[in-house]
């Protein structure tokens, strides 16, 4: 070989090798029951619906189709959220709450309304007593938004009063003739949506959205004092922004009303970098130990006996409906998702168990057609990439989470645009196994969930149980797909669950080999 060529084989062996260890790989997973995180709370499996593009019309909802039930409802959506293992579905928004008047969406007439959020006639034809009559069929939770935009406190404390007082006020007696006889008794209720973006109709300083949204707490809970309030944290992490300062300020001034402060984070991949856009999930697992951090430091010395948790309740991949016509209308965000979107969300649910003790809610944005791992045309639906490991997760991964030891290769990433306009971040010693393990103790049974980022590497690892027996077989399934950029489409699944051979586990060790650009979950047995 020439020098010259010499010269540039080192230089790409050397280059590649950042990203791309050179042999086999391998790595050591060990279980220990006792290393107990929290509970999972099966509130991490949520979703989010909202008047936005065909979320609502045309997604859930299509009276006139030879696809919808008596209620409208489209029933393949139905049977493939119940599908999906949803827990809870926040509503109804979003940007489009904060100049949403849930009056309008009541009773006999409704009134078309401009929305002013995503740029359509809003014709109000579906409103709070649809979308519970949607999700009882699904058997999810509610989880309902007020409008602390261009909403005023007193109509959000009528609200809860329509919705959970059983009668006697206006409107619990107004809901009574609407056709309802009994409350809906919605115990989860946020204080607006994304109220520290320059976006938001009705956009506040901390300081004064803190003071507005303590004064509607106290009308709100005054109303109905079993509900759990929800404070508006932070979403706005661009140059300028400060979101810390939005958290404190909220933290302190509503300590004593909230039991969770929301935080939203849309992750994409626009320089086309897989190893950056698969590390992201990292960056929430950052801001959860920060706000963290925070609430500790805000109930210092207080005499609060309930803790105030985190709800994640907007996070998904979205980078590419992001401009123009695809951010208004009709067919806004009709984002389309591949095999890696998969793998992060993949990672996002593995954060979330990893940080069981403090993050207590999270809502994928959305469930259908906008940014959602259901996506419809009139004739059907197919489910998209994400659909997949968040099913898996949602119907399996109850229980305790534990703290694993994960001992893999890991890579840095450069430094990047995590999402559209944000600062840069980078994020050093990524390891290629995102690993998490929830156990149940009554029934030993143990759920290990694992991604592996490599792009084209398997990664044969050790699991090893530091207490106790695996007791196999061990259940294995898989998503995965022909190559990172797969997508699925009308009829077409490229990525998808395939349940693999089980794998004999009988003792304190097994090996398992997982498949590069992959999601594994491992269902079986560890006993004490
Ligand atoms: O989920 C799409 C939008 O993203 C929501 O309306 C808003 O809250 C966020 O900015």
């Amino acid at each position: 070989m020439r020098y010259r060529h010499l010269v540039c084989f080192i230089g790409l062996v050397l280059g590649l090798g950042l990203a791309m260890p050179t042999s086999a790989q391998q790595a050591r997973i060990k279980i220990d029951p006792d290393r107990v995180i929290d509970k999972v709370d099966p509130l991490i499996y949520g979703s989010f619906v909202e008047h936005l593009g065909r979320c609502v019309y045309g997604g859930i909802y299509e009276p006139g189709s030879p696809l919808a039930d008596e209620d409208g409802l489209r029933r393949d959506v139905l049977q493939a959220v119940r599908e999906l293992g949803v827990t809870i579905l926040r509503y109804p928004g979003g940007n489009f709450v904060s100049n949403y008047h849930w009056l309008d969406g009541v009773g006999p007439e409704r009134k078309p309304r401009l929305d002013l959020a995503w740029h359509v006639l809003e014709p109000n034809t579906f409103g709070t007593n649809e979308f519970m009559k949607f999700i009882r069929k699904v058997g999810a939770e509610p989880y309902f938004t007020v409008n602390m935009g261009t909403g005023t406190i007193e109509e959000a404390q009528w609200w809860v009063e329509y919705t959970n007082v059983k009668e006697g006020p206006y409107y619990a007696e107004l809901r009574k003739q609407h056709g309802f006889p009994e409350p809906y008794g919605i115990k989860f209720w946020s204080l607006g949506n994304e109220m520290d973006g320059f976006w938001q109709l009705g956009h506040l300083s901390a300081e004064d959205y803190a003071k507005k949204a303590r004064e509607a707490a106290k009308l709100m809970k005054a109303t109905d004092p079993s509900i759990r309030l929800i404070a508006a944290g932070s979403s706005d992490f661009r140059p300028g922004a400060d979101p810390q300062h939005w958290n404190r300020v909220v933290l302190e001034e509503l300590k004593d009303h909230i039991d969770y402060i929301a935080l939203h984070i849309y992750v994409g991949n626009p320089d086309n970098n897989y190893y950056n856009f698969v590390a992201t999930p990292l960056e929430m697992e950052r801001r959860t130990a920060i706000v963290k951090g925070l609430i500790q430091q805000v109930l210092w010395g207080s005499r609060r006996e309930r803790p105030i948790y985190i709800a994640w309740d907007e996070y998904n991949v979205w980078y590419r409906a992001r401009t123009g016509e695809a951010l208004r209308g009709r067919r806004a965000l009709e984002e389309r998702y591949n095999l890696e979107d998969a793998l992060v969300i993949a990672g996002f649910l593995n954060g979330f168990i990893r940080q069981a003790d403090i993050v207590k809610m999270a809502n994928l944005a959305q469930l259908v057609n906008v940014i959602a791992p259901i996506f419809t045309n009139e004739q059907g639906l197919f489910k998209q990439t994400i659909y997949y490991p968040f099913q898996l997760f949602a119907r399996n991964a109850h229980g305790t989470a534990l703290d694993v030891f994960v001992d893999s290769p890991t890579y840095d990433t450069e430094e990047f645009f995590l999402g559209l306009g944000e600062r840069t971040t980078k994020l050093e010693n990524v390891p290629y196994l995102d690993v998490s393990a929830v156990y149940n103790e009554e029934n030993g049974r143990l759920v290990i969930n694992v991604v592996n980022r490599h792009k084209d590497q398997p990664i044969t690892t050790e699991l090893i149980a530091q207490e106790g027996r695996f007791r196999g077989p061990f259940e294995v399934y898989e998503v995965n797909g022909p190559d990172i950029k797969a997508e699925n489409d009308f009829g077409i699944e490229r990525v998808k669950t395939v349940r693999k051979p089980d794998v004999s586990a009988n003792g304190t060790r097994f090996t398992y080999t997982f498949p590069p650009h992959s999601f594994t979950q491992l269902i079986g047995r560890l006993e004490r």
